[in-house]
């Protein structure tokens, strides 16, 4: 693997905690996807990209579609299993490879009605982003819907403490505090223009953002979000 994901892969797969569904994600479920869209319907399919641990995938299931987990790391993902796969049927975790031209295909063609990214898509170099877009398009089918999560220089605690690295498009972040010890390489999104650019491929619908911030020595944990269809 590329040593530039070398990094970041490490990372991930030791773990990440997250036990419970955040709130974005069921206001996205309750204000945009049932309200809008009445989803889901029967049948209905989505893939929680970086699902972590889980606790979106199985909220999403619960709602009633029938969901794939997937990750990097084989340690969260043995946890979402035990946590949530005797919940319902109509849900399954599988671990994926970092790179996207590895991995076959996400589980799905052309059947997806929803691929859902909450903070996982800004690991990748440019090439192998939009070779994850190209799969995520050829997944969704015909007005199927994608909904992604960004970080912005606002997070100072990450960009301040990041550093340029051989790929013009990440840059490697690196720094400790008394709760997290942060080292791996993302990109960032300058402002909305520029995450509606990235994201071109899909035709956006919603831009909005949200942000939480807990301790007066972190920066708010500013995420935009991309909410969009396939074209
Ligand atoms: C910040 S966590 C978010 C987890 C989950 N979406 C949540 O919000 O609770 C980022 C997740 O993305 C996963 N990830 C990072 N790069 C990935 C890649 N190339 N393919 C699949 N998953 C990846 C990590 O293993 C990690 O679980």
């Amino acid at each position: 693997m590329n040593s530039l994901y070398q990094t970041t892969d490490t990372f991930w797969k030791k773990k990440y905690n997250s036990p419970n569904v955040e709130s974005i994600v069921f206001r996205l479920q309750s204000k945009i996807l049932k309200h809008e869209y009445n989803l889901p319907k029967k049948n209905s399919k989505l893939i929680d990209f970086g699902c972590g641990e889980g606790s979106s995938s199985n909220f999403f299931a619960e709602q009633g579609y029938n969901t794939i987990g997937l990750d990097i790391s084989k340690i969260s993902i043995q946890t979402a299993k035990k946590r949530y796969k005797k919940n319902n049927k109509n849900l399954k975790f599988e671990v994926c490879k970092f790179i996207p031209s590895d991995q076959k295909i996400y589980g799905f063609k052309n059947n997806v009605d929803v691929i859902f990214a909450l903070q996982s898509l800004y690991y990748l170099g440019k090439k192998d982003f939009y070779e994850l877009l190209e799969i995520f398009n050829r997944s969704l089918k015909k007005n199927g819907l994608i909904f992604a999560t960004f970080k912005t220089p606002n997070q100072w605690d990450y960009f301040n403490n990041s550093k340029k690295t051989a790929d013009p498009w990440l840059r490697h972040v690196k720094f400790k505090n008394s709760r997290i010890n942060i080292n791996l390489n993302q990109f960032f999104v300058k402002n909305q223009d520029d995450m509606i650019n990235r994201m071109r491929i899909f035709k956006p619908i919603h831009i909005g953002r949200y942000t939480m911030k807990l301790t007066n020595y972190e920066s708010e944990g500013e995420h935009l979000t991309f909410f969009g269809k396939k074209r």
